[in-house]
Order: C-alpha cells, then sequence, then structure tokens
C-alpha cells in the first residue's frame, strides 16, 4: 500500500528533520521554475534528494526519457517509496557527498543537468561544497548546469568558494506560489572569452582539501559504503559494478 505522500515526508522529517530541510514538499511552481530551463528532448538529468519525487514529477513531464534520469536520495523511506512510484527510474540510495567516488552515471556519459532539492544551506558549508565540486569534476558536462533551490534570498554556497571552484552562481527566478517562497539558483562553470575554465583566486585542490577535511566529513565511510541502486547492485568506490 501506498503511504500517502504527506504522511511519509512527515515521518522523515520527525526522524531527520537537518537533513530532510523542509517543512513540506515543494509545491509545483517551484518545481516548475527549477526544470524551467532544462533542454526539451535528450537532456540526461541527475536529481539529488529526489523526497517524495516533486521534481521527478516535473522532470518526467518536460519529457526526460527513464533512461536519462537517474535520482540520489539518502533517506531508504524517500528511495523505497521512489522504486514504487518510479519503477523505470534508476535510483540511487546514497549519501549525494559519495559522488566523487562513483563512476558515471550514463555509461561514459556526463550528465547535462543537476536538479538539486538538497538542503545545501543547513548542510555544514564544507560538505556543501564538496557534492558541488564532486558534480561538476565528476558528473556534468562542460557546458553541464546545477539547478538548486533555497528559501533564503542568498547563494547556497557563498562567492569564495564558488570563486575557488571555478563556478558562478546566477539566481533563474523566484517561486512565490511556493510554501514557503523559494530562490532557485544555477550553478555554472566560468569560462573566460578563450572558453578557458576562468582560474580561481586560490587552488582549487586547496579549497576542496580544506571543505572536506575540517568538519564532520568523514570520508573513509564512504570507501566503505557502496552505493545501492534500485536493483541492489550498485557501484564500487571506482564505478564499476559491485556485486
Ligand atoms: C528539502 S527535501 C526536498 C525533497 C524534494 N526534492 C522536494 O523538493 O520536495 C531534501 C531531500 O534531500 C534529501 N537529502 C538530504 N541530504 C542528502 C544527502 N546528503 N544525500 C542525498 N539526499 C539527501 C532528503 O532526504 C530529502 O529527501
Amino acid at each position: 500500500m501506498r503511504i500517502p505522500e504527506w504522511m511519509l515526508f512527515l515521518r522523515s522529517w520527525l526522524r531527520h528533520p537537518r537533513r530532510v530541510g523542509a517543512l513540506a514538499p515543494s509545491g509545483p511552481a517551484l518545481a516548475a521554475l527549477i526544470t524551467a530551463h532544462i533542454p526539451r528532448g535528450g537532456a540526461s538529468v541527475i536529481e539529488l534528494g529526489a523526497g517524495t519525487g516533486v521534481f521527478t514529477r516535473a522532470l518526467l513531464a518536460r519529457g526526460v526519457a527513464s533512461d536519462r534520469l537517474v535520482l540520489v536520495e539518502a533517506d531508504p523511506a524517500f528511495a523505497n517509496a521512489l522504486r514504487h512510484q518510479f519503477p523505470a527510474l534508476r535510483i540511487m540510495q546514497m549519501d549525494a557527498a559519495q559522488l566523487g567516488m562513483t563512476g558515471d552515471f550514463f555509461g561514459g556519459e556526463r550528465a547535462h543537468v543537476i536538479v538539486s532539492g538538497l538542503p545545501l544551506v543547513a548542510m555544514p558549508v564544507e560538505q556543501a561544497v564538496a557534492i558541488v565540486h564532486c558534480a561538476f569534476a565528476r558528473h556534468l558536462a562542460a557546458g553541464g548546469a546545477f539547478y538548486q533551490f533555497t528559501y533564503v534570498p542568498r547563494r547556497p554556497i557563498p562567492a569564495r568558494y564558488l570563486e575557488a571552484m571555478r563556478l558562478r552562481a546566477v539566481r533563474v527566478g523566484i517561486a512565490w506560489m511556493n510554501f514557503p517562497p523559494a530562490f532557485v539558483y544555477r550553478f555554472e562553470r566560468r569560462f573566460d572569452a578563450a572558453g578557458h575554465q576562468r582560474p580561481g583566486t586560490r587552488p582549487l585542490s586547496e579549497v576542496v582539501a580544506q571543505a572536506t577535511s575540517s568538519t564532520s566529513l568523514d570520508t573513509t565511510r564512504f570507501s566503505r559504503t557502496p552505493s545501492l541502486d534500485s536493483s541492489g547492485a550498485g557501484q564500487s568506490t571506482d564505478g564499476s559494478p559491485s556485486s
């Protein structure tokens, strides 16, 4: 029997309020805004923090093909419900901070877009930086974009970290009809006139090393935690299928 969406959300929120990071699932206005710039036809998309599947439904309605959409969700109850709701999709039950430990999700191709419902602002900034860095370094194609919503009217990652990662954040719009109203940002690589990624003010490796080592991120844990997909045969940390 399918658990009503609000009950599933409430149960996960009561267990892990910080990880869920919202009082209610996103509404249709936010789902429409965060998916509005996804090219129709052929885009490969990774959704981070899929929750009850509000953005997933909008992505499918926009024409993203089932074999071009991968969901990443840490919460086992959400992940199970997503498997029932979207049996044709690949669902990775894993911490998005493990993105640097997996291979690409599309058989040798990188994703065009990442859509994120992760509560980046509520995370330690080191964790948020590690996730965004790994998303670009490992998963997004050259012109790829990372869409993120936030309830606070500022970049979800502080400017100095974005600079160091050679990224920029562009505000895409505001979903006033969401509860609460939400801002959507797009992270994208910064290129100079010659098409090279603009150098940051500090070496990227330094910033990311500092970001991932200084606080609560236990990176040793990741190597012992293979990610699981919906079939139970996940990928090992080097990206090859695990047995
Ligand atoms: C604010 S809810 C958004 C859910 C849904 N996308 C929506 O907009 O209604 C955040 C979601 O991110 C998931 N999440 C939080 N931290 C995560 C992490 N480190 N890795 C993967 N998923 C995470 C939570 O379990 C939850 O489903």
